[in-house]
């Protein structure tokens, strides 16, 4: 079967903001306040900069983090060019939230330059670096982990085990709950991992929830994955 999605050799160096975290991750800035939230494979995303400039104590991590500023910054535009490019060709979006790959690129430029600009600055306070599926964090030192992007909608890239060891550690250091989006594949299909996940007899103390959000970019990836403790 010939592909329909937008055809990705590694996985790229694209961040979103903040406004979209929150849309996707049905995140409510209020009730986030008194929360230490850690974002997973945050990339050159702009929400810990921009969920820090409103008072949410939040830490990135990604293994980009090892780098400087300036060899991230020579990342940013031919990813994000590529994908622009490559985007409006593919058939599995729909564009209501973006408008167009222009509409799309602009906000990535703002979220990787907003990022750049906090990295500058306050890289070695709440930036760091290190890879999946290992997380250099105390047991519980968050109450909430976020992974967007990065597990299920790359499943050709990162096999089961892989996914079932990041959640693993991902839950070890979450005090409350972790939430993954999308749950789809860039050819908009649910990942073939999530219910293997689900009935992973490994992983029984765990609760595994679709919760439904009005926010749908690839097509079907209008729910995030909700993991908690039985
Ligand atoms: C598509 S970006 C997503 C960035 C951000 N979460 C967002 O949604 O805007 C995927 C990120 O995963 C990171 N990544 C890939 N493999 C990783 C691993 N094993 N451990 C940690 N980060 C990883 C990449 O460096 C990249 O920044």
């Amino acid at each position: 079967m010939s592909r329909q999605g937008l055809v990705l050799e590694k996985v790229v160096l694209l961040g979103r903001t903040f406004e979209e975290y929150a849309r996707y991750f049905g995140l409510d800035a209020c009730a986030l306040q008194n929360q230490r939230v850690l974002d997973v494979a945050a990339g050159v995303s702009s929400f810990c900069a921009e969920a820090n400039a409103r008072g949410i104590r939040t830490t990135a991590f990604d293994q980009i983090y090892q780098l400087s500023p300036e060899a991230i910054q020579a990342r940013c535009e031919p990813d994000l060019e590529a994908v622009t490019r490559n985007i409006a060709l593919a058939k599995t979006y729909k564009w209501d939230f973006y408008k167009s790959p222009e509409g799309m690129r602009e906000l990535r430029q703002r979220a990787y330059q907003s990022f750049l600009a906090d990295y500058r600055t306050l890289g070695d306070q709440r930036y760091v670096a290190g890879s999946l599926p290992h997380l250099p964090f105390r047991d519980r030192e968050f109450d909430v982990t976020l992974v967007s992007y990065l597990l299920f909608v790359y499943d050709d890239h990162f096999d089961y085990a892989f996914h079932k060891a990041s959640l693993i550690e991902i839950m070890r250091v979450t005090a409350n709950e972790a939430r993954c989006y999308p749950i789809v594949t860039f050819e908009a299909q649910r990942s073939r991992h999530l219910a293997t996940l689900q009935t992973d007899p490994d992983l029984k103390h765990f609760i595994f929830e679709l919760v439904p959000t009005d926010f749908e970019f690839l097509i079907g990836s209008n729910y995030f994955l909700r993991i908690r403790r039985r």
